[in-house]
């Protein structure tokens, strides 16, 4: 069964997030944008454009004025301006005006980089997002940050750039490579933990179903996770305040990321990320011990880490501050107060970070002690 949220911005509907378990549903919605009248380019990485690049065009061709592919070779090292420049190359060449419109079918790097493309050829065209990795459908594809890393800081060149329409089609979460799969869930997770408690115990109750990949509860639990990113992003689409709850378990989480030389995924860097700012949130008494270790552990059933090996504490210190999450040089923290409630502090000492940072280390001495 097909289900649709609508998220708002200014306070006026700007975009629907489609949950679908098929592309069949796709050209409808695309239909009832205008695509019919439009050259669409679908936008896309080495590895899904083998899965699904003849799914998509078939859906596409005949129905639209042209329908194109472009295929960049996949992975984070690619989420760069040179990539961005190869696809203004192949717009140009296909002869793309402002009022065609590219398809973003792929995980966050694609969404990213197509949508900072779409953002930026010819000042603007319009971008749709097809989300194939569960951090692409429970994060990245909504709420509209799109951009690049550069010279080794993370998103750090980019746009705020809305899509037309987010379509999900969950039935790929079913082939998905088991580590990308389980990555995803320090994202679903991190919004039960900063908004919704009622949802962070439903995904406890739920952890069978969701471990099997049960289509149904698979969309149940996407709808409440896009719920609450969409009512974080309507309230604050440009991150002036309350946006800034979604990089719980960032800050830490990116200096992991780069410390490893993304060689751990995103969702998994989140995850330890989170448990370090549990811990600090514990040690401040927001939270008790209890629910510490209760959040440490739950991050266990969905093949997340809970502790990593060969970092620096101190290299990992420096690399948060290098994150351009810093606000006058604070690093702008995200805390929990209790399990659904988060809160932002600018506070968190050196010492506090290193603490945390040291919690989550497994180092040889732990594994002899
Ligand atoms: N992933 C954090 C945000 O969209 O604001």
């Amino acid at each position: 069964m097909s289900e649709r949220l609508s998220v708002l911005y200014n306070k006026k509907p700007c975009y629907d997030i489609v949950f679908q378990q098929s592309f069949e549903g796709l050209w409808p919605e695309l239909e009832a944008l205008g695509c019919a009248e439009k050259r669409l380019c679908v936008v896309t990485d080495s590895r899904v454009a083998d899965l699904y690049g003849k799914e998509l065009l078939t859906c596409l061709e005949g129905k639209c004025k042209k329908a194109v592919l472009y295929a960049f070779p996949e992975g984070e090292e690619n989420k760069t301006l040179d990539t961005v420049r190869g696809i203004y190359r192949y717009l140009i060449r296909e002869g793309l005006d402002r009022r065609d419109m590219l398809l973003a079918l792929g995980g966050g790097v694609v969404g990213d980089v197509t949508g900072y493309a779409a953002a930026t050829y010819l000042r603007g065209i319009d971008f749709v997002q097809l989300p194939t990795t569960l951090l692409a459908q429970a994060d990245s594809s909504i709420g509209g940050k799109t951009g690049v890393d550069f010279d080794g800081y993370k998103n750090m060149v980019g746009a705020f750039k809305m899509p037309r329409l987010v379509y999900m089609n969950l039935s790929v979460l079913q082939t998905l490579d088991s580590r990308q799969y389980f990555s995803g869930f320090g994202e679903i997770m991190k919004h039960g933990l900063i908004k919704d408690a009622g949802f962070y115990e439903w995904l406890i109750e739920n952890m069978y179903e969701i471990c099997e990949r049960d289509l149904n509860v698979l969309q149940e639990m996407l709808f409440r996770s896009c719920t609450v990113k969409k009512l974080v992003v309507e309230r604050d689409p440009l991150e002036a305040g309350e946006r800034a709850l979604l990089n719980f378990g960032h800050t830490i989480g990116h200096a992991i990321e780069k410390a490893k030389d993304f060689q751990l995924l995103h969702g998994e860097c989140v995850a330890l990320g989170a448990i370090a700012a549990a811990y600090i949130s514990w040690k401040r008494e927001l939270l008790s011990m209890d629910e510490y270790y209760e959040i440490r552990d739950m991050f266990v059933p969905f093949y997340l880490p809970i502790s990593v090996e060969g970092i620096d504490p101190d290299e990992i210190l420096r690399l948060t501050k290098s994150d351009k999450k810093m606000e006058s040089g604070r690093i702008k923290f995200v805390l929990l107060k209790k399990i659904g409630r988060a809160v932002l502090d600018s506070t968190v000492t050196d010492d506090e970070i290193l603490a945390a940072v040291r919690e989550i280390h497994f180092s040889e001495e732990d594994a002899h002690a």
